[in-house]
């Protein structure tokens, strides 16, 4: 083995990612592959939780992520990449963890009142959204991660899995699951181009595969300050979407020259924007034809998740012969 330390993270299959998921995880993930042990997976069983009346989507949200993943350089030789219904074990830990899962403890997560309150329009009442967090405390302890890198909505999550498996260690008295740290790095903020934080069901989301006049339309809309009204205002890149972007696209001079010209109104917004558009195309202009390239090519792409799955799938049996014979499944 490799002596290095586990990671594993996944995301749901909803659609197209964009530039907040680039930023807020995606970004580290790549980073993350020279020095870690890293586990990516596409949790198609998690959107099913949520998305149970929709499940035609779900199958082109996986090829859609799983391109943007390789474009932004997740890379099949180094990090395992899989789909989580490829791996039935999920399925079966999950059902087998729910044995010692106290309702409470579920009904306590805060993402799952808050979840059902935000997606008011569906009906959340149901046995899977319930489980949403014992399915990825599942995901994550199936593999003996050390770190889960997750945004701060997650701790909650990473808080029951840990749980989960004090739980499971003190009942059965075997000690075979890690309690998974969640990994927090810092993120860039990302705001979308109305100000608000960048979701797709906000709207306002820029996405890693908008070509170059989809980009420069979305930037030439994004709000700045709104205090800045006239060309000769100053303005106060503080409060400025624009320059939030400048911060992920510029170089280090150009943000610290706007930064100054933008307070004594030596630059102004147009200006400023094509400035930021142009680092902008050119950042993400590889990126996309990287993604292009697997356009057409769906099955190949499936292929590479085959062989990731088959790879995560050595480890799940694994950890469920443990599992099953710790739970008293074993008859011969
Ligand atoms: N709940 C995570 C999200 O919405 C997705 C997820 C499922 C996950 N299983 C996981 C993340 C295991 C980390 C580890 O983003
Ligand atoms: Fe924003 Fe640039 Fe306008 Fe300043 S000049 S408010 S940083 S767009």
């Amino acid at each position: 083995m490799t002596g290095k330390k586990r990671i594993l993270s996944g995301n749901r299959p909803t659609g197209k990612l964009h530039w907040g998921h680039y930023f807020g995880a995606l970004t580290n993930w790549v980073r993350l592959q020279d020095e870690y042990d890293c586990f990516y997976f596409v949790a198609d069983l998690h959107a099913l939780t949520t998305g149970y009346e929709h499940t035609d989507v779900i199958a082109p949200s996986v090829a859609d992520m799983l391109k943007d993943w390789l474009a932004v350089g997740l890379d099949p030789k180094k990090s395992v990449i899989f789909i989580q219904s490829w791996v039935p074990e999920h399925s079966e830990l999950h059902l087998l963890l729910s044995m010692i899962t106290p309702l409470g403890w579920l009904e306590r997560v805060p993402s799952f009142k808050d979840m059902q309150q935000q997606l008011a329009d569906r009906d959340l009442n149901m046995y899977g959204f319930l489980g949403y967090p014992l399915l990825q405390a599942a995901d994550i302890v199936m593999y003996l991660a050390d770190f889960v890198p997750v945004g701060e909505d997650q701790l909650s999550h990473l808080e029951f899995a840990r749980e989960l498996v004090r739980r499971f260690h003190f009942i059965t008295k075997r000690e075979v699951f890690v309690e998974p740290q969640p990994m927090l790095t810092e993120a860039a903020r990302v705001p979308g181009i109305d100000g608000r934080k960048m979701s797709k069901s906000f709207g306002n989301a820029i996405f890693i595969a908008d070509d170059d006049e989809t980009i420069r339309q979305k930037m030439m809309q994004t709000i700045t300050d709104p205090a800045r009204k006239r060309r000769q205002d100053p303005g106060n890149p503080d409060v400025c979407n624009i320059f939030a972007y400048h911060k992920l696209f510029s170089s280090k001079e150009q943000v610290a020259w706007v930064d100054r010209e933008c307070r004594h109104a030596g630059i102004g917004c147009v200006e400023c924007k094509k400035i930021c558009i142009e680092n902008a195309l050119a950042f993400w202009r590889p990126i996309r034809e990287k993604r292009a390239q697997w356009d057409g090519r769906e099955k190949e792409l499936l292929a590479i998740a085959r062989e990731g799955s088959q790879r995560a799938r050595e480890v799940a049996v694994k950890t469920m012969t443990s599992v099953r014979e710790i739970m008293g499944l074993v008859y011969e």
